[in-house]
């Protein structure tokens, strides 16, 4: 089954075609336009700028894609994310669901972050996902393809937002999180003693805000003087935010018993996150830890493709003339 798949939910105008099988996932084609750099002279994501870039670049790409093969099934991200992101992609898969005379499925953008591991790994279910991005942090019980429950979620703040909140306060450039953890490399981790939030309860929520508080009082009250303290800085933040998230995914894996761990959004990027999940993961469940990939960490249409072949097996089409974006879809 060959889907072409569109994603717009927030700064990456991504198209792929992807020949989907039980066997596995080929990407045939991938095209994906980033528009971070327009967005990094406001320090964030303007969703007005991001819907207009999204329109003008979407039927191009579509158009290089296409060149390589003709699809079976339309799929389209169609939330959560920007309302201006979503609406360019969802109104330009039910076009082209019209056109061709091809199903449309409608795809959630997390259930796109899960499925990315897929692209090199198989999942074995039950499964726990992490996903850690820009606007989420959320623990997912996945029983089999397609059931969800939400175990965890911040209360507040997502990690990613954390991290680029921070990084906004060091004045680094918007996406904070990459920053951060290149400085933290260089540093103590033990240097400056920053809250653990929420570590010590008795449930799988997580909670950034508090941190980012107190990591803004330490720095009003201790101006970074030079480099050192800089990759000592950024070094605590991370510890602070990776232990969080790695202890309360290795609870929830030993709660549950899932079989798979996947850790997948924007933040999986970060290679200390990577390292200390997977090693805790092996040591604490005797299990590898599935990650994407690092260019499949980022928003991108590949994930997207994934997540529609298991609906549109199951035939869980959507209308186009039904089809909406819904920038607050939450799975399970
Ligand atoms: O999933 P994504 O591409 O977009 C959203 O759906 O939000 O995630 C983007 C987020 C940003 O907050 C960015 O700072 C963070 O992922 N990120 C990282 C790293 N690479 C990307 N955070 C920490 N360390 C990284 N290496
Ligand atoms: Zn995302």
């Amino acid at each position: 089954m060959k889907i072409l798949a569109i994603e717009s939910s927030c700064d990456d105008t991504s198209v792929a075609l992807v020949d989907c099988s039980a066997k596995g996932f080929f990407v045939i084609e991938e095209k994906t336009a980033s528009q971070i750099n327009l967005h990094k002279k406001y320090g964030g994501v303007i969703p007005e700028i991001a819907g207009r870039l999204h329109a003008e670049k979407i039927v191009p790409l579509i158009e290089e894609v296409l060149k390589k093969g003709k699809p079976d099934v339309i799929a389209v991200a169609s939330g959560p994310g920007l309302i201006t992101g979503l609406i360019v992609g969802v109104e330009t898969a039910r076009n082209l669901s019209y056109f061709f005379k091809k199903p449309l499925v409608s795809v959630n953008h997390l259930e796109g972050h899960i499925h990315s591991v897929e692209i090199k790994s198989k999942i074995v279910y039950p499964a726990l996902a992490l996903i850690v991005s820009g606007g989420h942090t959320e623990l997912i019980l996945i029983k089999k393809p397609g059931t969800y429950k939400l175990i965890g979620a911040t209360l507040d703040d997502a990690a990613g937002e954390c991290f680029d909140k921070v990084a906004k306060m060091l004045n680094l450039t918007y996406p904070g999180g990459p920053k951060i953890s290149a400085f933290a490399q260089k540093g103590n981790r033990q240097a400056i003693d920053l809250p653990r939030p929420m570590l010590n309860q008795n449930n799988f929520n997580f909670s950034f805000s508090g941190l980012k508080t107190a990591a803004l009082y330490h720095l009003q009250k201790n101006p970074i003087k030079n480099e050192k303290e800089l990759n000592d800085f950024c070094a605590s933040l991370e510890e602070s935010i990776i232990e969080v998230l790695t202890e309360k995914t290795i609870r929830a894996g030993l709660k549950y018993k899932t079989k798979s761990i996947i850790l997948s959004g924007g933040v999986s990027a970060n290679k200390y996150l990577r390292e200390t999940l997977s090693r805790k993961t092996k040591e604490k469940l005797g299990l590898n830890l599935l990650v994407p990939e690092f260019q499949y960490c980022m928003d991108n249409a590949v994930m997207s493709a994934i997540a529609g072949y298991y609906k549109a097996k199951k035939k869980k089409f959507t209308d186009w003339k039904k089809i909406k974006a819904d920038p607050t879809w939450e799975i399970g």
